[in-house]
């Protein structure tokens, strides 16, 4: 069976899906995207996530491709052609194709690109031993709020974590400061037991797992808080871990090297872990 690409109105198999060249997403990294869970073939969180895109959009004044409520279906039925029952949708809206010029073109159509992939979510193996997370200064821009597809940062990140046999790179400010992951949310869990996420300010996106788990930890009555903390304060702590649409809570065990808590993941993660995969399992409509 072909699996299918979405690309300006069109479903065509994945291996031929092209846009233009003078595409400004491809000349100016001009766009936004967003990643959506899929869990038993229905998308984790959808609204959130197409409010985050619309704010993106608006941000950067770029328009709707299509209606919101296009979007959903489109969405549903590449999901669907594809028959991706486990896996993530990836969406990108670009300013659309015109001639190389910086200032915003006039009349360009906004361009709307949607892929999927299958993905098995919560390698056991993960939850067990944890992951390692490296820490290197953010180089990146003032605007990390918008879900923007210029990411040569968190690729050179990436590729710098790899490198050094970790799975992420936390991302430091110059005041020492921990903003992110290169693709997840950064989380601590103090010697007392509280909770401890950055607030979503300009220097961080603000996931939509991570506002799930701020929902379920006060739900859970969890002691949490959203403030800055830094590498030291994080290499102290009892626990840590990453969010994201495609790490869900995944437990962080080494941090530059040092041994988070006892090395192993924490009561607090597996058990955030746990209440992220029921609340996907509830939202899937029976
Ligand atoms: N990345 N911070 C950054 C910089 C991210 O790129 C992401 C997501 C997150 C977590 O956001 P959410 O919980 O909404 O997935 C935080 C996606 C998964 C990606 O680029 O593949």
């Amino acid at each position: 069976m072909p699996r299918y690409a979405y690309v300006n109105g069109r479903y065509v198999p994945h291996g031929d899906a092209t846009v233009h060249i003078e595409d400004r997403g491809y000349q100016f990294a001009d766009g936004v995207y967003e990643v959506i869970t899929i869990v038993d073939g229905h998308l984790i969180d959808e609204a959130p996530h197409i409010d985050r895109l619309d704010r993106s959009l608006n941000e950067l004044r770029i328009g709707w491709p299509v209606t919101r409520r296009a979007l959903g279906f489109l969405m549903r039925t590449l999901v669907r052609r594809n028959r991706v029952r486990s896996g993530i949708i990836y969406i990108q809206v670009t300013r659309g194709v015109a001639p190389r010029d910086f200032r915003f073109p006039k009349g360009a159509a906004p361009s709307l690109v949607m892929t999927t992939r299958h993905m098995t979510f919560g390698s056991p193996k993960l939850m067990e031993e944890g992951v390692s997370v490296v820490t290197i200064p953010d180089i990146r821009w003032q605007r990390r709020d918008i879900k923007s597809i210029a990411l040569l940062p968190q690729a050179l990140g990436k590729q710098q974590a790899a490198e050094a046999g970790a799975f992420e790179a936390w991302m430091v400010d110059p005041d020492g400061t921990v903003t992110e992951g290169t693709s997840s949310n950064a989380w601590i869990v103090t010697g007392e037991g509280v909770l401890v996420t950055r607030p979503a300010t300009n220097a961080i996106l603000n996931g939509i797992t991570r506002l799930r788990i701020l929902r379920l930890a006060g739900a859970a009555g969890l002691r949490h808080e959203e403030r800055p903390f830094t590498v030291a304060e994080a290499c102290r702590a009892r626990e840590a871990f990453i969010s994201s649409a495609t790490t869900f809570v995944t437990p962080v065990t080494r941090i530059d090297g040092q041994a988070i808590g006892n090395g192993v993941p924490g009561s607090l993660a597996s058990a955030l872990r746990a209440d992220y995969l029921a609340f996907a399992a509830e939202a899937v409509p029976a």
